[in-house]
């Protein structure tokens, strides 16, 4: 995947110790796609060497607004014109003060301020230590820089290089990456609240086993990121399964459909979309066993009795807000054959308004699928793509049919 293909960033390094992790974060932006133009400022130099972030920028870097290299020796003007994007990795709380007063004695500040506000949006990566991270003035200058446009794209907390521990380490790289992805996305989903399941779940039948299916997660996981992405707050309950969870994306570990109703109910009164991915088990043992269940030496197998589980997307798409039109609910459908007729019967005994139907066996455990939309109006194929790509397609789908 090349999230960034055809992107071009500017990736500014002030001065700071986080310095050796954005030659890190240069190739990993390289990987995905995207050219990087790194500028350093006079402070970055000393942690870290341009020779480093030239070899792995594959670009000669910029250093000084005196630099004769630009025919028209306006290389702020320049670089802040073909920049996507202008991401400050490491931003020192030095540099977070100059932004914040718009100063431009140096390269770097200098095309901050030229950057064409409108076009070209301004992310900041963060470093410095817990006591400079929370002191009053980096605060003031934070909320002045984010009211005239500038994005944080986040503090790690931990260690920190000076020994002390708490708030105002770098994001990691690979947590940059994903956040610098995101800004990319459409914000669709501003201010709105989303649930989703995912994952299969586990009916336990004794405390050693239970019964499950093979969903994978891979679906739900990429419809959180990437309802996420476009700006939601998003809640994701998950059955067991081994997926690393969306950055920014709040998770909520569950085993059994039971479990799972429990979670979403919970939650429901304050989502505003709900996408029901999981593939709930639908029967459970009518009984769990305290005990493991033993061969009695018969030869005979234990008779198990099962009883249906709630059905969790009709349950909440029955509730007063779904009713209401507060709370609209996906639903999906994973069919081994005549997908149209068995979503549109699907989506009718489920009473949503949107469901989404794929072939099981072509779709469990892959990173991709390829899905069919179906609502009121008809139906439309989303072809074979990523899941993330699928995701971000149903997210703008869903955006494009809930009230403003
Ligand atoms: N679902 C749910 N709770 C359940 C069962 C299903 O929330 N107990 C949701 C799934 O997350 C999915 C949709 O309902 O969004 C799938 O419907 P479902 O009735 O599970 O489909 P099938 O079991 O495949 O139905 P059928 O056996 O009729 O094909």
């Amino acid at each position: 995947m090349s999230e960034l293909s055809g992107k071009h960033i500017v990736l500014g390094l002030s001065g700071g110790i986080a310095c050796y992790k954005s030659a890190e974060l240069c190739r990993a932006l390289v990987k995905e796609g995207a050219t990087v133009q790194v500028v350093m400022t006079e402070a970055a130099e000393r942690f870290i060497t341009p020779v480093t972030m030239q070899a792995l920028s594959n670009r000669p870097v910029y250093g000084s607004q005196w630099d004769t290299r630009p025919a028209n020796n306006m290389a702020h003007i320049n670089l802040s014109r073909e920049a996507d994007a202008i991401v400050i990795a490491p931003c020192s709380a030095d540099f977070m003060a100059r932004l914040a007063q718009g100063r431009a004695d140096e390269l770097l500040s200098l095309l901050c301020l030229a950057r064409p506000l409108g076009s070209v949006p301004l992310l900041l990566a963060p470093a410095m230590n817990r006591e400079m991270w929370s002191h009053p003035a980096t605060r003031r200058n934070l909320a002045l820089v984010e009211r005239d446009g500038g994005v944080l794209l986040g503090v790690g907390t931990g260690d920190q290089a000076c020994g002390e521990t708490g708030d105002g380490r770098m994001l990691e790289p690979p947590e940059l990456l994903d956040e610098i992805i995101a800004a990319f996305q459409p914000k669709v989903l501003a201010g709105r609240t989303v649930l989703v399941t995912a994952g299969p779940t586990f009916e336990g039948m004794d405390p050693i086993r239970g019964i499950t299916n093979h969903s994978s997660g891979k679906m739900g996981f990429a419809v959180a990121r990437a309802a996420r992405e476009a700006g939601a707050e998003v809640t994701l309950v998950a059955g067991p399964v081994a997926l690393p969870t969306p950055r920014g994306v709040r998770r909520i570990d569950v085993l059994s459909g039971l479990q799972m109703l429990a979670a979403c109910e919970d939650l429901a009164p304050r989502a505003d979309i709900f996408v029901a991915t999981a593939a709930v088990a639908d029967w459970r043992p009518a009984q769990a066993s305290a005990q493991k269940i033993k061969k009695d030496g018969s030869g005979e197998p234990p008779v198990l009795r099962f009883i249906e589980n709630p059905d969790i997307l009709l349950t909440l798409a029955q509730g007063e807000r779904a009713r209401s039109g507060a709370l609209f609910c996906v639903g999906f459908a994973a069919e081994s054959h005549d997908l149209l007729a068995h979503a549109q019967a699907k989506r009718a005994r489920k009473g949503v308004p949107l469901l989404v139907g794929n072939i099981g066996p072509a779709a469990f455990g892959r990173d991709d699928n390829q899905l069919l939309l179906v609502d009121e109006r008809g139906a439309r194929e989303l072809p074979r793509a990523s899941k993330l790509a699928l995701a971000r397609q149903l997210v703008a789908e869903i955006a494009s049919r809930i009230p403003a």
